[in-house]
C-alpha cells in the first residue's frame, strides 16, 4: 500500500488543469458497453482506478474496452452476458448501473447487492421501485438483485428517496427506459451535471430523453441505441477540490476547464467565506487575500452544496475565523474525516449528522488515514498548509477519484511524495 508523505507550509501558485468527471464517465461506459449497438469512443476521460475497476466490470460482462490517453474506446457486447459478480461489484458500488440497462437490452439481470461503504450504507431501494415501476420483476435473494422483463414499459413515476433525489437511480431508470415501451415519466430526477452529460451522451446514441438538466425527465423510449463519440465534461468536485486546495494554502490558483455553472453552491459558499473567485471563459483565479470567515453549509442535491465537498470545505473552515456548522444532508453519517482532522489539531465537534467547527488559525502535521477518496483529498489539502509533515495512508481511496493527484500539486508549488508503506519512493 502507498502512502503520500505531504510537506507542510507550501503555497500553490500556477494552473491546475481540471480532468474529466468520473461520476459522469461511470454511467456513460455502462450505457455504451450495454446499450448501444457499435462502438463508442469517449474522450476526456480520467485515469482513475474507479474508471479501470467498471472497465474490469463491462469486460466481465463480455465488452472490449481500451483506453489511449485520455479516450475510452468502448465495443460493446456481442454475447451479453447477465450476471455481475460479487468479486467485482464490491470493488465499485457504483457497478449498481448495470442493473436497468441489463434488463432493458436482455430481459434480465443478476447484479450482486453492493455494500456499505464508509460514508454510510447507502441503500438501493430507488433503483429497485423503480425498476419495478417499468414493469420488471426484482426479488433480492443470497446478496444477489434478480430482475427480469420481456420487455419494460414507460409510466410515471415519482423517484425521490428520503434524502431527496438519487444520483444512481436517476441515472440507472432513464438508462433502462431508452430502450423501453412507450414514454416514461421520472418525477424527482437528480439535476446533477453529470445525469445531463449522461443524458446528452444517451440522445446522441438516438436516445429521446426531454428535461435535461431539471427534475422532470421524458422518456420516449427506442428500439436501439447506435455506439457514439463524446467529450466527457470537466470534474466539478475535483475543480471545487483544487479551488479549496487554494484557499487553505493562501494560494493564487487558476483552475483551468470549469464553469461557474457547474458548481454554483461551491462558488458561493466559498465567496461567502472570503475566497475571491475570478471567472473567465475557461476557468477560475482563485485567491484569499483576507481572512477566511467562518460560514454555515448545508449539503444538499445538485443545485445545493454537495456531499462530495463537505469534507474539503470542512478543511478550510478549520482554519476559519470564528464558529461554522456544517450539515450533512445527503450521506448523513459522511464525517469519518472529522476525527482525522482533530488529530491534525483541528476542533471539531459531532452531533447527528451536524459539524461544529471552531476556526484554529493552524494545523500541525500528523500520520493520518483516508477513509473516502474526498476525505482523503481534504487531508492532503490541509496537510499543505500545516506545520510539519502530514502522512496520507489508504492513498489508495484518493487515487480512485483524483487524476495524479501529487503531479498536480507539485506542479503549482506542493511538495508531496508518495511511497510505498516500507518508504521507498515510488
Ligand atoms: C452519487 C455519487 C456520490 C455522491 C452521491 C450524492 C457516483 C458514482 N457517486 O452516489 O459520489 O456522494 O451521488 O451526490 O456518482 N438513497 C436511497 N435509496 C436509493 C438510493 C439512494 O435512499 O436507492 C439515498 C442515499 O442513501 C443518499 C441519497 O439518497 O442519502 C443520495 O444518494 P445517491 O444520489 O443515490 O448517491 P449515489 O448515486 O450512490
Amino acid at each position: 500500500m502507498e502512502r503520500l508523505i505531504v510537506k507542510g507550509g507550501t503555497r500553490l501558485q500556477g494552473t491546475i488543469p481540471v480532468s474529466g468527471c468520473k461520476n459522469a464517465v461511470l454511467p456513460i461506459a455502462v450505457a455504451a458497453a450495454i446499450l448501444g449497438d457499435g462502438v463508442s469512443v469517449l474522450h476526456n476521460v480520467p485515469n482513475l482506478t474507479d474508471v479501470k475497476t467498471l472497465s474490469a466490470v463491462l469486460e466481465g460482462l463480455g465488452a472490449t474496452t481500451k483506453i489511449k490517453k485520455s479516450s475510452l474506446y468502448i465495443e460493446p457486447i456481442n454475447h451479453l452476458e447477465y450476471e455481475a459478480p460479487y468479486e467485482l461489484v464490491r470493488k465499485m458500488r457504483a457497478s449498481i448501473y448495470v442493473l436497468g440497462p441489463l434488463v432493458a437490452k436482455l430481459g434480465k439481470a443478476k447484479v450482486s447487492f453492493p455494500g456499505g461503504c464508509a460514508i454510510g450504507p447507502r441503500p438501493i431501494d430507488l433503483h429497485i421501485r423503480g425498476l419495478e415501476h417499468l414493469g420488471a420483476e426484482v426479488t433480492v435473494e443470497s446478496g444477489y438483485i434478480y430482475a427480469q422483463a420481456k420487455r419494460l414499459v414507460g409510466t410515471e413515476m415519482y423517484l425521490m428517496g428520503p434524502h431527496g433525489p438519487s444520483v444512481g437511480a436517476t441515472a440507472n431508470i432513464m438508462m433502462a427506459a431508452t430502450l423501453a415501451e412507450g414514454t416514461t415519466v421520472i418525477r424527482g430526477a437528480a439535476c446533477e451535471p453529470h445525469i445531463s452529460d449522461l443524458a446528452r451522451f444517451l440522445n446522441a446514441m438516438g436516445a429521446d430523453i426531454e428535461g435535461i438538466g431539471t427534475s422532470v425527465l421524458t422518456i420516449h423510449g427506442v428500439k436501439q441505441l447506435r455506439g457514439t463519440e463524446h467529450t466527457v465534461i470537466s470534474d466539478d468536485i475535483e475543480a471545487g477540490t483544487f479551488i479549496v486546495a487554494s484557499a487553505i494554502t493562501r494560494g493564487d490558483v487558476y483552475v483551468k476547464g470549469i464553469t461557474p455553472q457547474q458548481i454554483p453552491a461551491i462558488s458561493e459558499k466559498l465567496t461567502e467565506a472570503g475566497v475571491e473567485l475570478d471567472w473567465d471563459d475557461n476557468g477560475v483565479r482563485v485567491t484569499t487575500p483576507r481572512e477566511i470567515r467562518g460560514i454555515d453549509v448545508t449539503t444538499e442535491p445538485f443545485p445545493g452544496f454537495p456531499t462530495d465537498m463537505q469534507a474539503q470545505i470542512m478543511g478550510l473552515l478549520c482554519l476559519a475565523s470564528g464558529t461554522s456548522i456544517i450539515m450533512e444532508n445527503v450521506h448523513t453519517d459522511r464525517y469519518i474525516h472529522a476525527a482525522e482532522l482533530n488529530r491534525m489539531g483541528a476542533d471539531i465537534m459531532l452531533d447527528g449528522s451536524k459539524a461544529v467547527i471552531n476556526g484554529v488559525g493552524r494545523l500541525s502535521g500528523a500520520p493520518v488515514m483516508a477513509s473516502d477518496l474526498r476525505a482523503g483529498a481534504v487531508l492532503v489539502a490541509v496537510g499543505m498548509a500545516a506545520i510539519g509533515e502530514t502522512i496520507v495512508s489508504r492513498v489508495y481511496h484518493i487515487d480512485r477519484g483524483y487524476e495524479s493527484i501529487e503531479e498536480k500539486l507539485n506542479n503549482v508549488g506542493a511538495n508531496i511524495k508518495r511511497v510505498t508503506d516500507n518508504g521507498e519512493e515510488t
